[in-house]
């Protein structure tokens, strides 16, 4: 892995719409660079084209002309109301932890509330407890939705051999909740803070197993372990609302009940 860049103030990187043809281009390498997909599961330079053409999102961070991240959308349905499922987000590594990701989501955000979208949803991986933090704590999204070993096998290494166990994330765009975590204004009620009725802790060495050969079996343990929680705390009609990181890295998903969005 590149070692981190020094990043400075992160405001001198460009969030735009991906429109030509070369910059599809830099945006597979990057997901190429990020995931290390085998060609099978390589998303292709003409389904981001196709993504931007036809009512969906494909929105770069540019470092110059440099692509160095990107969010791809796609257009879908529930319930006959149009929806954006954003299938990926991903920012080079020597770019990270630098507002980039967060940038780029609020651009779709933006992008969505012009059209009149006030959904959108994305699936992510409940051991990838930086992308918890993201999307619940800073984000604002809820989750009580999960789908066991969707994609199946997958040949990214950051799956490190485990079954491709998803969240479903919601990301109602104009909710009280949303307005909150983004520190939008919002009405007095809505800063009554969630109430927690259960906790699911995930220990960020969960990493390391995943990838030492040795010890994956500990993190398939812990993922056997959290689905089966996460599972029937959702048939009991509680939601993944909040998402505490703990000093050592740790984190705890926390669940309570989904009263207004
Ligand atoms: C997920 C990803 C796109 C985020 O991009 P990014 O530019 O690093 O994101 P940001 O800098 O906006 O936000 C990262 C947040 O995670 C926090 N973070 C970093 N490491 C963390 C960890 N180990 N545990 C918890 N939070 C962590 C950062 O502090 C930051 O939060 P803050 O703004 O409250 O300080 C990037 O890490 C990535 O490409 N990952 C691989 C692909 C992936 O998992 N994509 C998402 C699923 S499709």
């Amino acid at each position: 892995m590149s070692a981190p860049k020094q990043l400075g103030d992160a405001k001198q990187f460009r969030i735009a719409p991906v429109k030509t043809l070369a910059d599809f281009e830099q945006a597979v390498k990057v997901q190429l660079a990020v995931w290390g997909y085998s060609d099978s599961e390589l998303v292709p330079k003409r389904v981001f084209l196709v993504a931007q053409r036809i009512g969906g999102q494909v929105l770069g961070a540019f470092d110059g002309e440099a692509l160095v991240g990107f969010a791809m959308a796609l257009p879908g349905y529930h319930d006959g109301k149009p929806y954006l499922h954003s299938h990926m987000l991903a920012v080079l590594p020597e770019y990270r932890n630098a507002g980039l990701g967060r940038r780029l989501k609020l651009a779709q955000r933006d992008d969505a509330l012009e059209r009149g979208i006030d959904r959108m949803e994305w699936t992510f991986d409940p051991l990838e407890i930086k992308n918890a933090h993201l999307n619940i704590a800073r984000l604002g999204a809820i989750a009580r939705r999960y789908m066991r070993n969707i994609y199946g096998p997958s040949t990214s290494p950051l799956q490190g051999g485990l079954p491709t166990d998803r969240l479903v994330v919601e990301w109602w765009l104009k909710s009280e909740r949303v307005r909150r975590a983004l520190g939008e204004e919002t009405t007095e009620q809505a800063t009554v803070a969630d109430e927690v009725v259960e906790r699911i802790d995930v220990p960020c060495i969960v990493h390391e197993w995943k990838r030492d050969p040795q010890r994956r079996t500990l993190a398939e343990s812990l993922q056997t372990r959290n689905r089966l929680i996460l599972e029937s705390a959702f048939a009991r009609g509680l939601a993944i609302t909040g998402y505490e990181r703990c000093a050592n890295g740790d984190g705890f998903f926390l669940l309570g009940r989904v009263g207004g969005l």
